[in-house]
């Protein structure tokens, strides 16, 4: 087992790349399972997430190719099982993707329960009511769902969403695209990353609009065919990134963004006391003196995102006055770390779905351990801000998500070291 050694208080200079986003980049590789032909798929982040999906293409029979960092080229026109190997299904979270392309693509699917972060409950049941609404008869056991099509066969249909999820946009565009008929999703989610996702198959040929608005609409093709397309930039690991800046102080230019996408996050940090400068793909970011608090509400995008409940809270921990960090899309989400942060001298109180985080002058190192991957990166920030010599344990969920952390990290003057135990 592997843990990072951060030894804090050193403020962060220069700049650093943000990798191809994780939570688009988890969708757009089962997603090529609809297209016969190779699809060639840039800024794609090496992580452990992404390399279980191209483990799980492979098994099905996919040709997968890497011919340079950060590109992989998939051909899944002689993919025949809609069996995904179970233990791999069971390491992520994202291989619910495996049922909308199965789907699609060959009528029928049967695919283990999803692993992942396990910070909440997290249902698919607005998966399974569009599938069914598609036509499909699902049946689901203990850790399996089993697609097939119903009486009347699959066919497009309206679904609307009894909850804005991005998984159930996601999984419900996949299942349409390849259908007769078209699939409208009402209230559905904005996240960029479902743009990405629709402009990723429109450009191998489906007939997808709105993605980005409540209501996106799939007229069903008969083909997808192959083509090239660059994922966009991950919105949280450069919020990620900022947030350290803010929290350990300094000044650094981060690249490779899409400068909109972070407004969310930018504008929070500016209240909080940070100048921000935006670029066409950059931001920097500059923070030498002690935040203010602030007041967060997360809510799905244009709203400051879930993904960033446990960076900004590092910030608050360090800010003059009270903050009041609100969650309102994974109520559990803040047992993954404040406790580990209250070990560090943050002041926390938990009351509900709020955490009241009470700003104290300095955090000190101290052995924590991470539980999901937000959670993860949270403690790296406050290992990086806090006095003395924070040890990380449990990293792997952090590696699922974040590429090359500890060299970015260092790269920016952080004084990290992965230690294998
Ligand atoms: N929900 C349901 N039923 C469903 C689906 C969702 O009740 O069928 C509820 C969830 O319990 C939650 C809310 O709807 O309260 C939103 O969940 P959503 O479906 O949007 O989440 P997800 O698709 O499972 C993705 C990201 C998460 C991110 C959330 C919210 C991926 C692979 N995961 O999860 O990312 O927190 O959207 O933005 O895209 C992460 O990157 O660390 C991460 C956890």
């Amino acid at each position: 087992m592997a843990i990072y050694e951060i030894k804090g208080g050193k403020p962060l200079h220069g700049s650093v790349t943000i990798s191809g986003a994780k939570n688009a980049a988890v969708a757009i590789i089962p997603a090529a399972i609809l297209v016969r032909g190779k699809c060639r798929v840039e800024n794609v982040p090496d992580i452990s997430d992404v390399r279980i999906l191209l483990d799980i293409l492979r098994d099905l029979g996919a040709k997968v190719a890497q011919p340079e960092p950060g590109v992989v080229e998939l051909d899944c026109s002689n993919i025949k099982k809609t069996h995904p190997n179970p233990e791999l299904v069971r390491k992520m979270r994202a291989s619910y993707y495996l049922m909308g392309a199965l789907l699609s693509r060959f009528g029928r699917a049967e695919v283990a329960l999803p692993g992942g972060c396990n910070f909440a409950s997290r249902p698919i049941d607005q998966h399974i009511k569009g599938f069914t609404a598609l036509g499909a008869d699902v049946e689901e056991t203990e850790d399996y769902v089993n697609l097939k099509p119903g009486m009347n066969g699959l066919r497009g249909n309206r679904v609307s969403l009894d909850v804005v999820s991005v998984g159930a946009t996601m999984n419900i565009i996949m299942a349409g695209c390849l259908i007769p008929g078209t699939t409208i999703i009402e209230n559905a989610a904005k996240e960029p990353h479902i743009v990405d996702l629709a402009n990723f198959l429109n450009t191998m040929g489906a007939n997808i609009s709105g993605a980005g608005t409540d209501t996106v609409k799939i007229r069903g093709v008969t083909l997808l065919s192959g083509g090239s397309y660059a994922i966009i930039p991950d919105q949280i690991e450069a919020g990620t990134y900022i947030a350290a800046v803010a929290a350990a102080g300094g000044n650094v230019l981060v690249e490779n963004v899409i400068p909109k996408h972070m407004e969310c996050i930018t504008s929070k940090l500016q209240e909080m006391g940070a100048t921000i400068i935006n670029y066409d793909d950059s931001i920097r970011i500059m923070c030498d003196k002690r935040l203010r608090n602030a007041t967060v509400k997360t809510r799905p995008y244009p709203g400051f995102p879930t993904d960033m409940q446990a960076q900004i809270c590092v910030c608050m921990t360090l800010a003059d006055g009270v903050s009041r960090l609100t969650e309102s899309v994974y109520e559990t989400r803040f047992f993954g770390y404040c406790s580990e942060l209250t070990s560090m001298g943050a002041d926390i109180l938990i009351n509900g779905k709020t955490a009241i985080v009470t700003g104290t002058q300095t955090l000190h190192g101290a052995t924590v351990r991470a539980k999901d991957l937000r959670a993860g990166a949270a403690l790296v920030i406050a290992g990086l801000a806090a006095e003395g010599t924070t040890y990380v344990e449990n990293i792997v969920y952090i590696e699922r998500g974040y590429e090359r952390i500890v060299e970015k990290l260092s790269a920016l003057g952080a004084d990290i070291k992965r230690i294998e135990e």
